[in-house]
Order: C-alpha cells, then sequence, then structure tokens
C-alpha cells in the first residue's frame, strides 16, 4: 500500500457514502464526530447513509436482539437532529443485498495479508477481550466496508481518524478489483477517498473518549435534568484540587464540550480563566449548561415531533433503501458484466 502516506485529496465531494453501527439513541460524540458533517455534505452532494448492522454482527454475533430497535433510535436521531431524507438517501445496510454480493466478490481478490495488517484488527482484538473477535466475519470488516462505499460509486467518505486504515485499504482494494477486471480506460468501480473535517473533540463526562459502552455519554436528546445533574458530577482537570489551584483547559471534557456549544468569546474566556484559576469548575459547568441545555431541549423537542406520526421513521427509511437498491443494482450489473458472471 504504498500511497498510503499520501494526504488524501479534499476535494468537492459529488457522491458521499457512510455508515454507523446501530447502537440507538445517538449521543453528542455521534453528532458532533459524524451526523453534524453529514448534514452540512448533504448540501452539496448526493448522500446516502446507512445503517450497518452487519457490520454490527461482527462484534456482536452473540446478542442481535437490540438491533432492529437500535436501529430505529438511530435513525430517529439522524433525522431529528437535521438529517434530511428528502436530501439524502437513508437505509438499512442489510436489506440492500447488494452488499453481500459485491462482499463476496471483493473477498476473492482481498489479499489476507492486507486485512491482517489494519491496525484496528489487532488492536480491537487485544482490547475487546469479551468479545470473540477470532472469526472471518470480522477479519473481513474493511472488505464488507469496501463493498458499501463502491456500490454507490461514492468518490468521498465522511469517516473519523479511526477510519481512515479502513478507507486506505478500500482504495487498494478497489485498485486491485480494477485491475483483475476493468481496463485503464473504463474502471468497473469508483475508488473512494476519505473526505475528512474538522471535528472537535468531544470527551465523555469521565474524562475517556465518549462511549455508550463507557456510561460517560451524554445522549443528543437526553433529559435537562438528568444531563444536568451529571454535568455536574463530572471529572474535570484533576489538577484542579482547589478553587485557586490553575487548570488545563484542554484534559478536561467540560472545556471540549464548550468549544462544541458555547460562543467563540466564551470559550476563549474559560480557556483563559481556568489558566489563570479566575473561575471555578462549578461556574465554568453552569457557563456550559446555558448553551448545552436548550441544545438538548431542541432535539428532544424534534424527536417528539417525529415520534408523533407512528410508522414515519421506518416510511422514509423504506423509501431510502429502495433507492439504495436501484443504485446498487446498477452497479452490480456492471460488475457481473465485468466478473463474466452473465
Ligand atoms: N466502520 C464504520 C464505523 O465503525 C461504519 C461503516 C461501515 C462505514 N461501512 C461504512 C463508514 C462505509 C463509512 C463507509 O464507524
Ligand atoms: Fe474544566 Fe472549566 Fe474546571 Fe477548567 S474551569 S478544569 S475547563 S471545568
Amino acid at each position: 500500500m504504498s500511497e498510503s502516506a499520501q494526504k488524501p485529496t479534499q476535494r468537492q465531494p459529488r457522491r458521499v457514502v457512510s455508515g454507523m453501527r446501530p447502537t440507538g439513541r445517538l449521543h453528542l460524540g455521534h453528532y458532533q464526530g459524524a451526523v453534524k458533517n453529514w448534514i452540512e455534505i448533504s448540501r452539496k452532494a448526493e448522500c446516502f447513509f446507512f445503517s450497518a448492522d452487519w457490520h454490527a454482527l461482527t462484534s456482536e454475533y452473540k446478542d442481535t436482539s437490540n438491533i432492529a430497535e437500535a436501529q430505529r433510535e438511530m435513525f430517529a436521531d439522524w433525522i431529528a437532529a437535521g438529517l434530511d431524507p428528502e436530501r439524502c438517501t437513508l437505509f438499512i445496510q442489510s436489506h440492500v443485498k447488494q452488499h453481500a454480493e459485491l462482499y463476496l466478490l471483493l473477498g476473492m481478490v482481498a489479499p489476507l495479508g492486507w486485512l491482517e495488517r489494519v491496525p484496528t484488527y489487532k488492536e480491537q482484538q487485544e482490547q475487546l477481550k469479551e468479545k470473540d473477535l477470532n472469526t472471518y466475519g470480522f477479519l473481513g470488516y474493511p472488505v464488507l466496508q469496501t463493498a458499501d462505499v463502491a456500490l454507490y460509486g461514492a468518490d468521498a467518505v465522511p469517516v473519523g481518524q479511526d477510519q481512515v486504515s479502513h478507507l486506505e485499504l478500500a482504495r487498494e482494494l478497489v485498485r486491485k478489483f480494477n485491475f483483475h477486471f476493468g481496463t485503464p480506460q473504463k474502471p468497473v468501480l469508483v475508488e473512494p477517498h476519505p473526505y475528512l473535517t474538522d471535528v472537535p473533540k468531544i470527551l465523555g463526562l469521565d474524562g475517556r473518549k465518549m462511549s455508550k459502552s463507557y456510561g460517560n455519554a451524554i445522549e443528543l436528546g437526553e433529559d435537562p435534568q438528568s444531563a444536568r445533574k451529571r454535568v455536574m458530577v463530572a471529572v474535570t482537570d484533576p489538577a484542579r484540587k482547589r478553587r485557586h489551584d490553575p487548570g488545563h483547559p484542554e484534559v478536561c471534557p467540560i472545556y471540549w464540550l464548550h468549544r462544541a456549544y458555547s460562543s467563540p468569546e466564551r470559550v476563549e474566556l474559560v480557556d483563559r480563566e481556568c489558566r489563570s484559576a479566575g473561575i471555578g469548575c462549578v461556574d465554568c459547568k453552569k457557563m456550559l449548561l446555558e448553551s448545552l441545555i436548550p441544545a438538548l431541549e431542541t432535539h428532544r423537542a424534534a424527536r417528539a415531533e417525529l415520534d408523533r406520526t407512528p410508522g414515519r421513521v421506518e416510511e422514509l427509511v423504506q423509501l431510502g433503501t429502495r433507492k439504495a437498491s436501484g443504485v446498487a443494482e446498477q452497479t452490480m450489473a456492471a460488475v457481473r458484466d465485468a466478473v463474466k458472471l452473465t
């Protein structure tokens, strides 16, 4: 993978695909790290966003009972957060069978060495000991991801830093597939590029990465009372044991939430007054809540509005799934042709 060190080209995207594993209601990390950018991109490019339920199975096959409900919550939160189903195609991966077909064909040319060298492969096997990641399915995770983006001819894939290695593999795999089954004049599949945007760092209330499984996340639609309580007991810079101890905002989850939710003036004030012990953490947290609580309330109102029409979310996703299937089938017709499976 010689060109993997190359800077990703940040050109204007035309067609965009991205997915998210269905883990239920969205938290602020999902929104700031992904959905907010999706909304932005959907104003200028044709977009496909999907629930990666097959990807969820690569690590969660032991208990699949929550996937359907988690998926519904996720779609509802996407829409309530401002992702417009009229502008983008929202769909369920496992309902578009062409993902499985292309995954299989890409698997024929995917070198084992490439898959074993994806950094997240070993890392996650070491870190997530409670899960069985010793499977063919887990090794094939990036192959399935390649199929996801290649099916729609996506030139840009908005992903976080943690997914860049998957995207590099996707590009190499598409190239290899094109080498065997296409011609230089007529490639079969489009090479995808990562679309990186400035994503504000969001830390969980305990200072670790925000994640549902750590119990340190604030949900987008969290009850304001509960959010207030949890923010008020959240960890801050451990160096600020006493009120007059100067702090280091960059290690504090409250500071990063200010960066995402407060005005630039306020962020500057927090930064300065934290370092000089000009403000205490309680005041700092109260200032954050002034902007955070209204954001949560706005989301709750949008969710309530959406939930007032039962079946609405399902209907929109069904519509999107039908549309996605049409595009995916066009790609697969060309692929079957190129592989001479006609
Ligand atoms: N692997 C991604 C994640 O864990 C989810 C995903 C699956 C995805 N297929 C994709 C993202 C295709 C972008 C494009 O977040
Ligand atoms: Fe964090 Fe604010 Fe306290 Fe500084 S003053 S440590 S930014 S809560």
